[in-house]
């Protein structure tokens, strides 16, 4: 017998039932005709933080953690990184195929075309406090461009979304960038539309008195790599959100906020963030089987930051490649002096028992603040450096979200475990 079903033996009543297996899952609805009674809800699946569950059908994506592979639309990660552009490969991700040389044209003529902000955008960021969060106020600011763009309600107007998509792509730097000059106190930098789209975004970040601002063509491509390796990585903790705050059909500017908001945190986007901010406070070489035995002893207080990953079991394949393109970066800058330190805890954690045996690995974040910093990147810039790129990805998982037909509003179950009915109690009554 082979079939593609699964059956159920409900022990408190003895009842089979035949459940169909689709792709390696069953659909959780099925489970619900299992009851004990007529007015039994049924059964539920019981899956906190999704660690079983998938929630979409998706055809961007492709991880095998085990092996440590990732694929946008098929293609390996590694010729991305090694051959695409991260503008070519945004397209691919939105539109599931590598553009011709035309549509490469249009997309990068409307990317660059649709970078500058309206006036009012710098008068929002002017109100931020001086020393306010870069990613807090891009959080902000793109939730704030819902206002400016109406016209981006109408998410089921093909037109409309494409649209959206543009300026999406093309503002998330140049918010970035204003965020930065805010926060160090610099007057803003406009766009340059002769520049590439990292190029763009060095001369937003760095752009003194010159007339012209020139990236440097290595760091350019770095960057260029880097924004590639962050485009998309199916259904993690902000595009969860993305796809969340999309499915009640609000515009893509407030769901991108969301999904912002959602990689900001420590355990996400914020990561890079935290790995230097632990490489600095280990301070050299010498204390990191110090740190090692704090971590094994912390039992989960205390991370060994920028390791582990819920999906990659094996080395993370977005890690090897940032430890190649570091040395590119490093050539130019001059070796960053935290390296010792990540390569001597990737060395000891790579031998040592508690890593091994809970599979933990470097993830991306673990080498990529080295590069941020070499290249004089603020370290509160680091999760807007993820935010920037991974817009691409979101916008693909929402718009793939908006035309599965079998997508409703995102709303899970629960089980309650609280108190049962009980009357009010009137205050000058209460224990
Ligand atoms: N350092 C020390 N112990 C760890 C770490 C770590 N970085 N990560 C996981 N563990 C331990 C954890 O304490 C647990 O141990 P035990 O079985 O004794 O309770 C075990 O490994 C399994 O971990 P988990 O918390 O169940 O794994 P998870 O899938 O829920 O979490 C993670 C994945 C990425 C949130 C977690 O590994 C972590 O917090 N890592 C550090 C933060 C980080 O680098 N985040 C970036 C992730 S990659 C980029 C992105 O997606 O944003």
């Amino acid at each position: 017998m082979n079939s593609e079903t699964l059956t159920i033996t409900d022990n408190r009543t003895g009842k089979k039932y035949e459940i169909p297996i689709r792709d390696g899952a069953i659909n959780a609805n099925d489970l619900r005709q299992i009851r004990v009674s007529e007015d039994d809800f049924g059964l539920m699946s019981y899956d906190p933080a999704f660690m079983n569950t998938a929630s979409c059908q998706s055809k961007i994506t492709y991880i095998d953690g085990d092996i440590g592979i990732l694929r946008y639309r098929g293609y390996p990660i590694e010729q991305l990184a090694e051959k695409s552009t991260y503008l070519e490969t945004a397209y691919l991700i939105l539109y599931g195929e590598l553009p011709t040389k035309a549509q490469l044209d249009e997309w990068s003529r409307n990317v660059t075309h649709h970078s500058i902000l309206h006036e009012n955008i710098k008068k929002f960021i002017d109100g931020f406090h001086y020393d306010a969060h870069p990613m807090g106020m891009l959080v902000s600011a793109v939730g704030a461009l819902s206002t400016f763009y109406t016209d981006a309600k109408n998410i089921f107007d093909p037109g409309s979304r494409t649209k959206q998509t543009h300026r999406l792509i093309a503002k998330m730097p140049t918010l970035a960038g204003f965020a930065y000059r805010h926060s160090v106190g610099m007057p803003y930098s406009y766009p340059d539309n002769d520049l590439s789209y990292t190029g763009n975004f060095l001369n937003m970040m760095f752009k003194m008195t010159e007339l012209k601002y020139k990236p440097n063509p290595v760091i350019e491509k770095a960057l260029d790599v880097l924004f590639i390796l962050h485009a998309d990585h199916e259904q993690n903790c902000s595009t969860n959100a993305m796809r969340g705050v999309g499915s009640s059909h609000v515009d893509p500017y407030c769901a991108v906020a969301a999904a912002a908001a959602a990689l900001y945190g420590p355990l996400h986007g914020g990561a890079n963030e935290a790995v230097l901010r632990m490489l600095m406070q280990i301070g050299s070489k010498d204390k990191v089987p110090e740190f090692i035995k704090q971590v094994k002893e912390g039992h989960g207080k205390v991370m060994l930051m920028g390791f582990g990953h819920r999906v990659y079991k094996n080395y993370d394949p977005r890690a090897k490649i940032i430890k190649q393109v570091a040395d590119n970066v490093f050539a130019v800058t001059g070796r960053n002096p935290l390296l010792d330190i990540a390569l001597e805890l990737e060395r000891i954690a790579l031998e040592d028992d508690y890593f091994i045996k809970r599979k933990l690995y470097p993830n991306v974040d673990f080498y990529s603040g080295l590069i941020y910093q070499s290249i004089g990147l603020a370290m509160d810039m680091f999760p807007v450096l993820f935010a920037i790129p991974r817009t691409s990805g979101w916008i693909a998982q929402w718009e793939e979200m908006l035309l599965d037909a079998e997508q409703k509003i995102a709303r899970p179950r629960q089980v309650y475990k609280g108190a049962g009915k009980r009357d009010y109690v009137p205050i000058a009554m209460r224990k």
